[in-house]
């Protein structure tokens, strides 16, 4: 679903906050004709589903949010990237500029993952050299781990995205990974995620829209279980090493992405961008 947001973000809307021009071909047949069609596009938005319209905007800005700021780590010298959680995410196809001089680490649920590698094959897509796939169940196995039997190298800084999949896993599973991660990555790594936040922080017309989109993915087979509170979550998260960047509330995503045109910002569902810099190792204890 988020491929198709970004097909019809970049064939209908402007100003374009993020362009993908590979998420029409990584999509299904079917999704690529609902959402190339600019009457399927004016009926979904307008008509049926007028109210997931925020949610279609978040997933493009925390899209954008991610890659805003691994641009600035790439520059600062960090040449490895790990996608948690990846999706469709055609970064590596994309971004040739920055991918070719990068390792690159896709972490995935086995079955989404398994269904990206078919559709790429069957597109005859090159990936980068130093593009990795590993698949992994984050509820059973952490990311830590799954890095740690790979390639990727604990003595350099890494950037890590997290998007639109924290939602979808237990506390817990969210709190064990960022543990891992802290275990494993070198300090200076950082991550950006995206959060939903307890309904205390939502307005009424947010909190039906709330529920609409958990009914629509848990028909979908992902069930949206995890919320928190956007003051103690950093703290929790400060514990295993992280210094909070930044904590991107609803009204700074919208000042940032999405204003209308008297610079007014657009309404945006629950969830806030979170990023943190690793600052101490938890395994070793190095401090940067
Ligand atoms: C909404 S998609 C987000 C994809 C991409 N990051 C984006 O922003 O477009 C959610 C992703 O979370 C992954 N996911 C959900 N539960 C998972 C689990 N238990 N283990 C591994 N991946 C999981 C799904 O496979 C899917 O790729």
């Amino acid at each position: 679903m988020a491929a198709v947001v970004r097909v019809m973000h970049l064939a209908f809307e402007s100003p374009v906050v993020f362009a993908d021009p590979f998420a029409e071909k990584l999509t299904t047949p079917v999704w690529r004709m609902i959402s190339k069609s600019r009457l399927c596009y004016l009926l979904g938005t307008k008509l049926i589903y007028p109210a997931l319209n925020p949610i279609r905007r978040q997933v493009l800005a925390r899209a954008r949010y991610a890659e805003d700021q691994l641009e600035k780590a790439v520059s600062a010298g960090t040449d490895q990237y790990v996608i948690i959680g990846a999706g469709l995410d055609a970064f590596a196809l994309r971004r040739p500029d920055l991918a070719r001089a990068m390792d690159i680490y896709e972490l995935d649920h086995p079955a989404s993952q398994r269904a990206k590698q078919v559709r790429l094959k069957q597109l005859s897509l090159n990936l980068p050299p130093r593009h990795y796939f590993i698949p992994v169940d984050f509820e059973k196995k952490t990311v830590g781990a799954a890095l740690a039997a790979s390639s990727f190298d604990r003595s350099r800084p890494a950037f890590f995205s997290w998007l639109g999949t924290v939602h979808y896993l237990s506390e817990q599973a969210v709190y064990t990974t960022l543990e891992s991660i802290a275990g494993l990555a070198h300090p200076g790594s950082e991550i950006v995620l995206d959060y939903a936040v307890s309904e205390a922080y939502w307005a009424a017309p947010e909190l039906k829209m709330a529920k609409k989109l958990k009914r629509f993915t848990s028909r979908r087979g992902e069930v949206m279980v995890s919320m928190f509170d956007p003051v103690s979550f950093p703290e929790t998260v400060s514990r295993f090493g992280y210094a909070l960047l930044e904590n991107l509330s609803l009204g700074d995503q919208a000042k940032r992405y999405f204003t209308h045109p008297d610079g007014s910002p657009m309404q945006m569902p629950g969830s806030y961008f979170a990023h943190f810099r690793l600052i101490k190792n938890r395994t070793d204890g190095h401090i940067l």
